[in-house]
C-alpha cells in the first residue's frame, strides 16, 4: 500500500516535472504586414523568444483582417486552431460561444489585469466574465493624416470637420493635387464612412446608427447628409484608387503624391518606418469633435492540445500585457498602449493627443466602438452595413436609394 502510493506520487512528480519543462509553442495568426505593422509585431516575436518560447508566424496579408478572417476558419473547422489570433471585439464572444476558445483568466488575474486596464475595453476580452483574450493597444480610427509641406505650400490648415476638409480637398484639387489617397476596398470605405458618421451626425447619432441599428437613425435625413459627403469624398480621390493597399495609399502622403489621408494611426507607424515626424512632417487631426473611435486588437487564445501550446498561450499572454511591450509595440504601431499606467513621455505628438482625446472622450462618454473595425457590430451586420457603403461609393446611387438599402440590408441582417 504504501509502495504504491510512493510509486503514484513518484509517477505524479515525474509527470509535473514534464509539464513545467513544456517549451512554450505559438502559432501565431495575424495580419500586420505592412512595415509599421511588421516592425511591432517583431517585438512580440523577440520578447517570446528571450522568454524561451519558439514563435511560428502565421502572417495572413489584407488590410483590415478579411482574409486572416478567411483561414482562421479553414483552420477551425479543420480542427487545427492556431494558438493565438489577433481577434477583436464581438467576433471573440462570437468565437467562444462556438467552443472554440479556451481561458487565460489565471493569467489575467495573476497579473491584475482588471487594475490595469480601462473599464470601457475589459468586457471586448472576457467571455462568460473571465478573461479569453489579452489586449495589445488602444487605435484610434477617426484621424485626417495630412502632408505638411503640401499643406503649408497652398495655405491650408490641418481640417478639423468636415467644412474644413472640403473647403481644403476643393482648393487642392483647383491647383492639381490629389486631396485624398485612398484605396478601393470596401473596408477602407468603410472607415471613412464611420469618421463621416461620427463627425456630421455627433455621438449619439453614431450609437444609435452603428451600434443600436436604430432604424429611424439609418434611414434619417443625417444619414443622407453622410451619403452626400461621401460622394463629395470620391470626387476627390484619383482615377487609381481601385483595390489600393492601405499602406500604399499612406505612401501617397509621405511621398507628396496626395495631400489627405483618412485611416486609423496604423497609418502613423507607416509614417514613422519611412522615418517621418508625427507634427512636423505630417500632420494628425481628427473632425470628430471630441468622440473618439477606438478599436483594441487583441490576441485570443484557442483550444489547443499539449502542454507546450499551453504554456506558449499563458506566456504570450503575460509578455502582450507586459508594460516593455505594450511602449515599445505602440511606439511602433500608431497605436497607444491598453494598460493605463504606461507612461505617454516616449510618445510623440500625435500619440499624446490620441492618449488626451481619449480620456477626454472617456469623461464625457464620447468614447464610440469603431464598427468598420469589429468592434461594435457582429460580422453579419457589419458586413451588410459595409456592402451598402461600398456599393453607393462605387456607383452614382443616391444618398436617398442610400439610406433605403442600408435599413434593408440591416433588418434583413438581424
Ligand atoms: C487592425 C490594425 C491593422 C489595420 C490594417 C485594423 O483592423 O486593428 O491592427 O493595422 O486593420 O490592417
Amino acid at each position: 500500500m504504501k509502495k504504491s502510493l510512493l510509486l503514484t506520487s513518484v509517477v505524479a512528480l515525474g509527470l509535473s516535472a514534464t509539464a513545467v519543462k513544456a517549451e512554450p509553442q505559438a502559432e501565431v495568426l495575424h495580419w500586420w504586414t505592412s512595415g509599421g505593422e511588421a516592425a511591432a509585431v517583431k517585438v512580440l516575436m523577440e520578447e517570446f523568444g528571450a522568454n524561451g518560447g519558439t514563435w511560428t508566424d502565421m502572417p495572413v496579408a489584407g488590410g483590415g483582417g478579411d482574409a486572416a478572417m478567411t483561414a482562421l476558419r479553414a483552420r477551425v473547422l479543420a480542427g487545427n486552431a492556431p494558438t493565438a489570433v489577433q481577434l477583436k471585439g464581438p467576433s471573440i464572444q462570437e468565437w467562444y460561444e462556438e467552443g472554440a476558445l479556451g481561458n487565460i483568466n489565471d493569467v489575467a488575474t495573476a497579473e491584475g489585469w482588471d487594475e490595469l486596464l480601462p473599464s470601457a475595453i475589459t468586457y471586448h476580452l472576457k467571455c462568460d466574465g473571465e478573461y479569453c483574450a489579452a489586449p495589445v493597444n488602444i487605435h484610434r480610427i477617426d484621424w485626417i493624416w495630412g502632408n505638411s509641406k503640401v499643406l503649408s505650400d497652398a495655405g491650408i490648415e490641418p481640417p478639423t470637420n468636415w467644412d474644413e476638409f472640403n473647403a481644403a480637398a476643393d482648393k487642392l484639387k483647383e491647383m492639381g493635387i490629389t486631396p485624398l489617397a485612398h484605396g478601393g476596398q470596401a473596408w477602407q470605405d468603410a472607415t471613412v464612412f464611420e469618421a463621416v458618421v461620427t463627425g456630421l451626425g455627433g455621438p449619439e447619432f453614431y450609437r444609435k446608427a452603428l451600434v443600436e441599428l436604430d432604424m429611424e437613425t439609418l434611414k434619417s435625413d443625417k444619414m443622407k447628409e453622410v451619403f452626400d459627403q461621401m460622394r463629395r469624398i470620391r470626387g476627390y480621390v484619383d482615377d487609381n484608387f481601385s483595390g489600393r493597399d492601405w499602406n500604399l495609399a499612406t505612401a501617397m502622403v509621405i511621398n507628396g503624391e496626395a495631400a489627405f489621408q483618412i485611416m486609423g494611426d496604423w497609418a502613423k507607424g507607416e509614417f514613422i518606418a519611412a522615418g517621418k515626424v508625427p507634427g512636423k512632417d505630417f500632420t494628425c487631426t481628427s473632425p470628430s469633435g471630441g468622440a473618439y473611435l477606438y478599436n483594441v486588437d487583441s490576441f485570443a487564445f484557442f483550444n489547443v492540445e499539449g502542454d507546450d501550446k499551453q504554456a506558449g498561450q499563458k506566456l504570450l499572454a503575460k509578455l502582450t500585457m507586459g508594460q516593455n511591450f505594450q511602449k515599445v509595440f505602440n511606439l511602433n504601431k500608431g497605436s497607444i498602449p491598453a494598460r493605463l499606467d504606461v507612461s505617454m513621455d516616449e510618445f510623440e505628438f500625435c500619440g499624446r493627443q490620441s492618449n488626451a482625446d481619449l480620456n477626454t472622450a472617456i469623461d464625457q462618454g464620447f468614447l464610440l466602438p469603431s464598427y468598420a473595425h469589429g468592434m461594435a457590430l457582429r460580422g453579419a451586420q457589419a458586413g451588410a452595413i459595409t456592402d451598402v457603403v461600398t456599393a453607393h461609393f462605387n456607383s452614382d446611387m443616391s444618398s436617398e436609394e442610400a439610406v433605403e438599402a442600408l435599413a434593408r440590408a440591416v433588418a434583413n441582417s438581424l
